[in-house]
C-alpha cells in the first residue's frame, strides 16, 4: 500500500514537472522561432487578403501566390470577404499557427493595434501590404504598396494640364474608394493638393463607392435619374474622378445604358486594368493612373529578409505608370489583369 502511494506520488510529481516545463519549451521555441522550420524547411507566410472586389485585387493575390511558389515559401491564405472582423480572426489564427511572417492588406486604416500587439508578443513580424494603417509604427515591420497620394496627385496634374485653356468653373464629381481606407484618403488628398490651388476647379460631389463596379453603376444611375442627365443640382458635370477602375467601368455601364456619350466628359480613373485601358483607347476615358498590383516578388524578398533577421525598409513603394489619351496606343502591351 505504502509502495503504491509512493509510486502515485512520483507519477504526480513527474507530471507536474513536465506540465510546468511546457510554457518554457513553447516560449523558447517562439523566441528562436526563426530556426524552427517546417519539416521541409519552408518559410510560412500567413497572408490575409481583403477579398476579390476588383480585377486589380485578383491580380494582386495571383502575384503574391506566384512569387511565393517561385521563392519556395508556403502561404496560409485567408480571403476576408471585405470584412475587417474576418481579417482580425485570420491574423489571430496565423499567430496560433506560429507562422514565420504575417502579411495583410488592411481594408480600413484603424482598429489593428490589439491584434498587432498580439503578433508582436508572439514574436511574429508583420508586413502591411497595399493599404496603410494608423497605429504605432513599432507594431509592424514595414509597408509595401502603392503611393496613393502620388496617384491622386498624378490624376489632378493631368486634369489641370488638360484644362489649362478652359475658362469658367470646372465641376468635378468624385467616386471615392472604401470609407476609412488609407488608399481612398490618400487618393483624395493627392488630388486636392493640386486642384485646391485653382479657383475654377470645384468638387461638387464626392461619394463612397467602395471600389465596386456595382456601386459605380448605381451612383451614376442615381445621378442621371435624379438630375435628368449628367448634371448635379443644376450644374453640368465636367469631370468624373473615380478612385478605381471597377467603379469607372460601372459608371461607364450606366452612361451607355442611358445613351450618354462618355466622350463629352473628362473621366479619370486609377488602376489600369485591361478593360479601362481598352476604354482609354476607345476614347471613353481620358487618363488612367496605374496602381501596380504586382507586389508579390518584392513581398517575398521582404519576407526572406525578415526571416533572416535583416531589417526591411519602413516603406517600400511600388512603381506606377500613367496612361493618357495623348499616348501612342500602338505601344501598349497587354496588362494581364
Ligand atoms: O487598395 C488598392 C485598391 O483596392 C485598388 O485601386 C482597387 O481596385 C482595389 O479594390
Amino acid at each position: 500500500m505504502k509502495a503504491n502511494v509512493k509510486k502515485t506520488l512520483i507519477i504526480v510529481l513527474i507530471s507536474v514537472l513536465v506540465l510546468s516545463l511546457i510554457p518554457l519549451i513553447y516560449f523558447t521555441a517562439r523566441k528562436n522561432k526563426q530556426t524552427v522550420k517546417q519539416p521541409d524547411g519552408k518559410l510560412i507566410l500567413g497572408f490575409s487578403q481583403i477579398g476579390s472586389e476588383s480585377a486589380w485585387r485578383t491580380r494582386n493575390t495571383q502575384s503574391i501566390f506566384e512569387a511565393a511558389e517561385q521563392n519556395d515559401i508556403q502561404i496560409i491564405f485567408d480571403d476576408a470577404q471585405q470584412k475587417q472582423a474576418n481579417q482580425l480572426k485570420a491574423i489571430r489564427s496565423f499567430i496560433v499557427y506560429q507562422v514565420d511572417v504575417i502579411a495583410f492588406v488592411p481594408i480600413v486604416s484603424t482598429g489593428w493595434d490589439n491584434v498587432l500587439q498580439e503578433a508582436k508578443e508572439a514574436n511574429i513580424p508583420v508586413i502591411v501590404v497595399d493599404r496603410q494603417i494608423d497605429c504605432d509604427e513599432s507594431l509592424y515591420a514595414g509597408f509595401l504598396g502603392e503611393n496613393g497620394f502620388e496617384e491622386g496627385f498624378a490624376a489632378a496634374h493631368f486634369l489641370v494640364n488638360k484644362c489649362k485653356n478652359r475658362k469658367g468653373p470646372i465641376n468635378i464629381v468624385e467616386f471615392s474608394g472604401t470609407e476609412n481606407s488609407s488608399i481612398a484618403t490618400l487618393r483624395a488628398e493627392g488630388f486636392r493638393s493640386i486642384i485646391d490651388q485653382y479657383d475654377n476647379f470645384k468638387i461638387i460631389h464626392s461619394e463612397d463607392g467602395d471600389f465596386l463596379r456595382s456601386r459605380g453603376k448605381e451612383m451614376m444611375d442615381r445621378i442621371i435619374r435624379e438630375n435628368g442627365g449628367l448634371r448635379l443640382n443644376g450644374k453640368t458635370i465636367d469631370v468624373i474622378y473615380s478612385h478605381n477602375d471597377s467603379m469607372t467601368l460601372g459608371l461607364l455601364d450606366s452612361l451607355h445604358n442611358n445613351n450618354i456619350n462618355p466622350r463629352g466628359t473628362i473621366i479619370i480613373s486609377i488602376d489600369a486594368e485591361q478593360k479601362s485601358i481598352d476604354a482609354l483607347v476607345n476614347g471613353e476615358l481620358n487618363c488612367v493612373v496605374e496602381c501596380n498590383p504586382n507586389s508579390g516578388p518584392t513581398l517575398m524578398q521582404l519576407v526572406k529578409s525578415i526571416a533572416n533577421g535583416d531589417p526591411i525598409p519602413r516603406v517600400t513603394y511600388m512603381l506606377d505608370n500613367i496612361f493618357t489619351e495623348n499616348d501612342d496606343f500602338s505601344t501598349y502591351t497587354p496588362r494581364g489583369y
